[in-house]
């Protein structure tokens, strides 16, 4: 009987665990099947860590030419939206995390809002079903893109004031109005996504040959209305994507695909300053992601569980078990609890408490696994109430930036809005379409992370900044969904508790657990042992990819250095 039961859990889990399979190779982070080892680089004064080279090259010249790190990162974040369009982006939207150099820490939140007419329906087929057609692949799944709101402001706030928000987009205006030469992971991932691209001339017309082909690598990828969008933002400010004849385009544009947004959403969009996570661990202070984002709440209830273990003595293979442990329930509190925090009560303060860590780590069996049903999100604290890319920089001034942004799948939904170059997100998969119909990622949600309008759906995406006495000490974020927070922990106790240094915290295979499916997934190349641990505590244990690209930046005694993770080609870290 127990049997046939776990069988039936099992099932089901791997049902869901192919489908976030399927979405897991269509998204930023994944090209080798086996995890290389990332190369230290070494920088006195500033580094740019990104996932392409043009790119970090133009952050690390803002750099040189006296910038802050926030400058360096806005103009990256442009320059990527031209070199690394399947995941840099105008249109779409993410989350920066800001230490500067007077102590102060600040987050920007420029994620994508849902269109006034969309509602709590809008991702269900006619049975009431969750449609993921709708909400992955159709016009509908288009927020409103947050990109140039969240730089713009950042710049405004927290720039140097040296440069102008013209000069930092003049590199991205002339690598798109010049070409430059596809290469890398930009290359890797175009034929793959074509079909979702190839659905739309107006897309075609720029990534793809006269005969219809996509480009490949070699070939000149050359932008020029994307150049004229720019432009005209460089000009006008912000307000020339989000009013007038752009902001009329994308309407129009996702409009004519089917979708539902107005030049009116454009108009009301807003980039949102929020007080930032902050947790400590072992004596360092975690400065991470609000919400809408789950990642910086789930990042600190994992290590708060995790700080009340010993970790540096025990095992890989016991470390790795407790890890997988803390993520489940973190997981299934996210599921729960987790939306957006201007529409949906949040209890921040308890979740992210060491009190309620302890209570959970008192459910954590050290030799055997806890089978995720049996995990009840939130215990007593219900009274109270999947294309993305990561950059990490930092100055000669003191100041931090880690940035991760997103189409949400590889070249979003793969629709550019005709005659503005602009191409366009499918991030409202991120919303739980239904109660216990999984995103693409497999994600579960509730209520707190229904659809509806004006709505943020809940991310995962995680920039953080770790500090040791009160300055930048670890800068790190990733791409991959659901795979990201589990990451980025990972980066984080791999330099904490076992005294990696950056280049092998970054490398290292790692594990991943979602609470559902409960299964735990170990990347390739996760040693024997652990994997053999795991089965013995009675997890189901999965070898596989696990595509996500952590560029991080570890400070050092004399400067920085940083690591750009391997599992993605073209990835640089580059300083002076
Ligand atoms: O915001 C989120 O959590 C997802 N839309 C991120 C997607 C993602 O990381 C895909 N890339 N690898």
């Amino acid at each position: 009987m127990q049997n046939k039961m776990m069988l039936t859990r099992f099932v089901r889990s791997c049902a869901l665990c192919l489908l976030a399979a399927v979405s897991f190779a269509s998204i930023a982070g994944a090209q080798t099947s086996e995890v290389g080892r990332a190369q230290a680089v070494t920088a006195e004064h500033g580094m740019v860590v990104a996932q392409e080279a043009i790119a970090a090259r133009v952050g690390v010249k803002v750099l040189q030419d006296g910038g802050n790190a926030i400058d360096a990162a806005v103009a990256t974040g442009f320059a990527m939206a031209v070199t690394y369009p399947r995941a840099g982006n105008i249109g779409g939207g993410g989350f920066m995390v800001i230490h500067r150099a007077n102590g102060e820490d600040t987050t920007i939140d420029y994620r994508e809002t849902a269109p006034g007419a969309i509602n709590a329906k809008s991702f269900l087929d006619a049975q009431g079903n969750a449609d993921p057609e709708k909400s992955r692949s159709s016009a509908l799944a288009i927020g409103v893109p947050g990109t140039v709101a969240g730089l713009a402001m950042a710049e405004a706030k927290y720039g140097s004031g040296k440069f102008t928000l013209a000069e930092l987009m003049a590199p991205a205006i002339a690598l798109a109005r010049d070409g430059f030469t596809l290469a890398d992971d930009t290359a890797d991932a175009l034929p793959r996504d074509w079909p979702r691209l190839k659905r739309w001339p107006s897309s075609v017309r720029i990534f793809g040959k006269a005969d219809g082909s996509p480009l490949a690598d070699g070939d000149k990828l050359v932008q020029p209305e994307l150049a004229d969008t720019l432009a005209a933002i460089a000009k006008d400010g912000p307000q020339a994507l989000y009013q007038g004849p752009i902001a009329e385009k994308i309407a129009a544009g996702v409009q004519a695909a089917g979708g539902v947004m107005t030049a009116d959403d454009l108009k009301n969009y807003r980039a949102i300053e929020r007080a930032p996570i902050r947790g400590s661990y072992r004596g360092y202070t975690i400065v991470s992601m609000p919400p809408p984002s789950s990642g910086g709440i789930a990042l600190v209830e994992m290590l708060n569980i995790l700080e009340g273990y010993d970790l540096a003595r025990e095992s890989h293979a016991q470390e790795l078990f407790l890890m997988t442990e803390a993520m489940k329930r973190a997981y299934a509190d996210r599921a729960f609890f987790l939306g957006d925090p201007d529409v949906v009560k949040i209890p921040v303060p308890r979740l992210t408490s060491k009190g309620y860590a302890a209570e959970w780590r008192a459910t954590i069996k050290p030799d055997r696994a806890t089978p995720a049903d049996d995990i009840r999100a939130g215990g007593e604290v219900r009274e109270e109430g999947r294309n993305t890319t990561h950059f990490s920089v930092v100055d000669q001034f003191g100041n931090a930036v880690s940035n991760t942004y997103t189409l949400n799948f590889s070249y979003g939904v793969g629709l550019v809005a005709a005659g503005t170059g602009i191409l366009l997100n499918n991030e409202l998969d991120d919303f739980a379409a239904k109660a216990d119909s999984p995103n693409a990622y497999g994600l579960l949600g509730d209520e707190a992370n229904a659809p509806g309008p004006g709505k943020r759906p809940l991310s995962s995406m995680t920039p953080t900044i770790v500090l040791k006495d009160g300055k930048p000490f670890l800068i790190t974020g990733s791409p991959g969904g659901s795979l990201i927070i589990n990451a980025v922990l990972q980066v984080v106790t791999n330099v904490i508790d076992r005294g990696m240094d950056i280049a092998t915290a970054v490398s290292t295979p790692r594990v991943h657990n979602q609470w559902k499916p409960d299964i735990v997934f170990a990347e390739n190349g996760v040693a024997d042992d652990i994997v053999a641990t795991l089965q013995a505590r009675g997890d189901t244990v999965m070898v596989r990819r696990l595509p996500t690209s952590a560029n991080s930046i570890l400070a050092a005694p004399t400067g920085f250095i940083g690591a750009a993770d391997p599992r993605t080609r073209g990835a640089l870290a580059a300083g002076y």
